[in-house]
């Protein structure tokens, strides 16, 4: 029997649901229910009714799925995709932090582990960045936003505020350089150049549209544009691909991707449902709090 196969039966045996973020391999994307951005995927995995999740993307994510499912087996088929973004700060960093400005509120990137988030008032992606920072805020507050400064930055000039800031950043995103830019532009002069607010911003200050991986995706769809630059993780361009046949889309940078969006494989999905592993599980002194943290989110409709 083919892996896939293999895969779609175990899947109905064990009432599971398969979840993959846009930078997933194309034949993981292919094989999932529900492909999409964190924001996306952290609704689907608190609506879903199925009794386990396997969670294609990195740790973080997985982990959200888990806070926001508590009653659902969370599986990440393997334990070592982690965000290094996620990484770059810790629990004990962020109350020194906290501890130095004792009157602001703290807000966090979705790209956190869970202690972090137990951390903080509320949390954003992406996709709801500016504006969870435009409503879940009074104007007079002060605002510690961890841990990616080009994010942070990027919002900061959209909402016309500043923010104390972590200097997270991702590795994958600062691979693309102004001049990847330019000489894309060069060679696509009718394209749009679409790049993610984890770019530095040399890149978000020259790109037509600055959005998360799903704005990205559901821009193109809609745009009368034929041709488009991309600016985040290579592997978005599978979706796009498939979703728009009749347009073009060119990568800003072949280097911008992330190792650990790679690790995970159709043999490791297989053997994750069949062993029933690798659980993901938050301590319950942070699930409670992290739960607040990412609840808060959720409720702003996007
Ligand atoms: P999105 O929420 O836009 O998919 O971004 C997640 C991520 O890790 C980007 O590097
Ligand atoms: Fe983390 Fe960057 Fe990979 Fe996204 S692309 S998961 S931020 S390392």
């Amino acid at each position: 029997m083919e892996l896939v196969e293999k895969i779609n039966l175990l899947k109905k045996e064990r009432n599971a649901v398969i979840l993959a973020h846009n930078y997933q391999l194309p034949e993981i994307q292919d094989i999932a229910d529900y492909v999409g951005d964190s924001l996306g995927l952290s609704i689907q995995a608190s609506q879903t009714n199925a009794d386990v999740i396997v969670f294609c993307g990195v740790y973080f994510m997985a982990e959200t799925a888990k806070i926001l499912s508590p009653g659902k087996t969370v599986l990440i088929p393997d334990k070592n995709a982690g965000c290094p973004m996620a990484d770059m700060i810790t629990a004990e960093e962020l109350r020194e932090l906290k501890a130095q400005h004792p009157k602001a509120k703290a807000l966090c990137y979705v790209n956190t582990t869970a202690a972090v988030k137990a951390e903080c008032d509320i949390c954003c992606t992406s996709g709801n960045a500016e504006k969870i920072v435009r409503e879940a805020f009074r104007e007079e507050d002060e605002i510690i936003f961890v841990p990616d400064q080009y994010l942070a930055n990027y919002i900061a000039k959209r909402v016309g505020r500043e923010f104390i800031l972590w200097k997270g950043f991702c590795p994958s995103h600062v691979k693309i350089m102004p001049e990847d830019i330019a000489r894309e532009r060069t060679r696509h002069p009718n394209a749009e150049v679409l790049v993610h607010p984890e770019c530095p911003v040399g890149i978000t200050s020259v790109a037509d549209r600055v959005l998360s991986t799903e704005g990205m995706c559901r821009y193109v769809k809609e745009s009368e544009t034929r041709e488009f630059i991309i600016g985040t993780e290579i592997g978005i361009l599978h979706r796009m691909r498939k979703e728009n046949p009749g347009k073009v889309f060119y990568p800003a940078s072949e280097r911008a991707t992330c190792p650990n969006m790679k690790l995970t494989t159709l043999e490791k999905v297989l053997w994750s449902l069949e062993e029933m592993r690798f659980e993901v599980t938050v301590p319950a002194d942070i699930m409670q709090k992290a739960q607040t943290c990412l609840q808060r989110m959720i409720d702003y409709k996007p």
